[in-house]
């Protein structure tokens, strides 16, 4: 039995390697991570992280062909193929601090694996990294005595969370990138032949490895691009009276454009939008292009600041006070059904609130754990409530800022009778029926709509 190992038992490795463990049962597939408390949860009931679907691969696949362990010496000697899918954050220190990739976990990895291997082996780049980042990692694995040869390939993942295991199940595409060199054609032919298990050979695309490595950044460059590109229009709509939905849908007809991802929101959160945006931006300066920098750094400003217009919007339809107000927060996660809270714009809305010295409760179904460690420096001033009836009981305001189904359908004439009036909803991501919320009475305010207002 062949064995395939994955390195970093995150949010990519984890649903990943399930998903290559469900599809090809002949292959015993290990994930490993520095992290025994994650790889605990691996092995339970209660998976490190939700995602919808998840479970049951696992179930269906563990200590059968799947496994999870914090001995990566051992693994890493047994394996055929590895993925590596550690993170791979914003630098936080030093030289390109705040924009480029930090590598240090990679590097760590690639070092680990020449320590503990004695044969031949192809690595695969799952994480996003920088462009060129295969060629370091090649010069390092192959600057061993033993004798062997790695061959790197960049595989970059394009699941998104909430939908990672439909994502993985049924990709648009998967991208190998590798060498123009015989070996580097045999290593990809080989991780292809995985994929084949279960994605139709047409959606797998094969490039060379510097093509592969950037069509990853860039491809969240153009996704962040279109949101932002649709939320700087809100603004203009709130004040001319277009409905940035009619806009977004008469735009989105157009078939060159396409009607994906042009919802308008509080701004994009999640772990890599941003990341890999600021990593091209540092890349493009590094290469002597500091007007293609700017042009992709517009797009992480652009999110920075339709956050901050809607606190702005918030304080200016309260009578510019919400000192010592309740403000109900419905949702925290960066989208609906997921826990994941990294980059949330509700970090940054919860956080310049309480500078204001509201009262903010916060409720989500899913990320309050995640919540309470992203804002524990100011929990003094927070109260974490998952039932939002209670959350909304004597508040001023109500913002919602994660597109969670179950704040559609609550009872919002039951919410508004329990709150202090002028009651106020800030919908920020347009998801409830607002003129019903008018009548009940509620003064509301929707992105890119006009107000209405009592
Ligand atoms: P994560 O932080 O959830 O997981 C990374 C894991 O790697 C952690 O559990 C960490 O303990 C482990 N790790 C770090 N160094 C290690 C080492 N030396 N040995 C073993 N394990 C180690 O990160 P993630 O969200 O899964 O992202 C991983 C990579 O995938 C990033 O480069 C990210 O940009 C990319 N990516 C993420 C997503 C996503 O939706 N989260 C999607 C596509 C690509
Ligand atoms: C994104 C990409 O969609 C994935 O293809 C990619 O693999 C991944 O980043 C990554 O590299 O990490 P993810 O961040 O998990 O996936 O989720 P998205 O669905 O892309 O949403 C990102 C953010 O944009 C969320 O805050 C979401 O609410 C927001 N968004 C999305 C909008 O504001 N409007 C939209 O129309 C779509």
């Amino acid at each position: 039995m062949k064995t395939i190992l994955g390195i970093g038992a995150g949010y990519v490795g984890g649903p990943t390697m399930a998903m290559i463990a469900k599809k090809c049962p002949e292959y015993k597939v290990v994930v490993v991570d520095i992290n025994p408390d994650r790889i605990k949860a691996w092995q339970s009931e209660n998976l490190p992280i939700y995602e919808p679907g998840l479970k049951e691969v696992v179930q269906e696949t563990l200590n059968k062909n799947l496994f999870f362990s914090t001995n990566l010496s051992e693994h890493i000697a047994q394996a055929d193929i590895i993925f590596v899918s550690v993170n791979t954050p914003t630098k936080s220190f030093g030289k390109g601090a705040g924009k480029a990739a930090d590598l240090q976990y990679w590097e760590k990895t690639a070092r680990e694996i020449v320590r503990s291997s004695s044969s031949d082996k192809i690595i695969v780049e799952k994480s996003t990294v920088p462009v060129r980042t295969a060629h370091a990692m090649e010069y390092i694995l192959n600057a061993n005595s033993k004798g062997i040869v790695f061959d790197v390939l960049s595989n970059p993942e394009f699941l998104a969370e909430g939908t990672a295991i439909q994502d993985l199940e049924k990709p648009d595409r998967v991208l190998i990138g590798g060498q123009e060199t015989a070996r580097g054609q045999k290593a990809i032919a080989a991780l292809k032949e995985l994929y084949m298990h279960w994605v139709p050979k047409e959606k797998i695309l094969t490039t060379n490895v510097w093509s592969s490595e950037l069509s990853k950044l860039a491809a969240n460059a153009f996704l962040a691009q279109r949101i932002s590109s649709i939320n700087s229009l809100t603004p203009f709509c709130e004040t001319t009276g277009a409905n940035i939905h009619e806009v977004s849908k008469a735009i989105g007809m157009d078939s060159r454009v396409g009607s994906k991802f042009l919802c308008p929101s509080v701004g994009f959160g999640g772990s890599c939008f941003k990341k890999d945006i600021l990593n091209l931006v540092y890349l493009c300066n590094h290469y002597g292009l500091p007007e293609v920098a700017n042009y992709w750094e517009q797009v992480v400003l652009m999110n920075e600041y339709q956050r901050k217009r809607f606190v702005q919007k918030m304080l200016d339809a309260m009578f510019n006070t919400v000192a010592g107000k309740k403000i109900a927060i419905f949702g925290f996660a960066f989208k609906a059904n997921t826990g994941d809270t990294r980059e949330s714009s509700a970090i940054y809305i919860c956080q310049e609130l309480a500078e204001e010295h509201a009262k903010v409760v916060i409720s989500d179904p899913k990320a309050l754990d995640n919540a309470r460690l992203d804002l524990k420096d100011i929990e003094s001033s927070l109260v974490f409530e998952i039932d939002p009836y209670k959350a909304a009981q004597g508040a001023h305001a109500i913002a919602i800022l994660t597109e969670w189904d179950c704040y559609r359908t609550l009872d919002y004439k039951k919410i508004y009778e329990s709150m202090e009036k002028p009651a106020f909803i800030f919908d920020g991501r347009n998801i409830l029926d607002h003129n019903a919320l008018f009548e009940i009475g509620f003064s509301v305010y929707p992105l890119g709509k006009t107000a209405l207002v009592h």
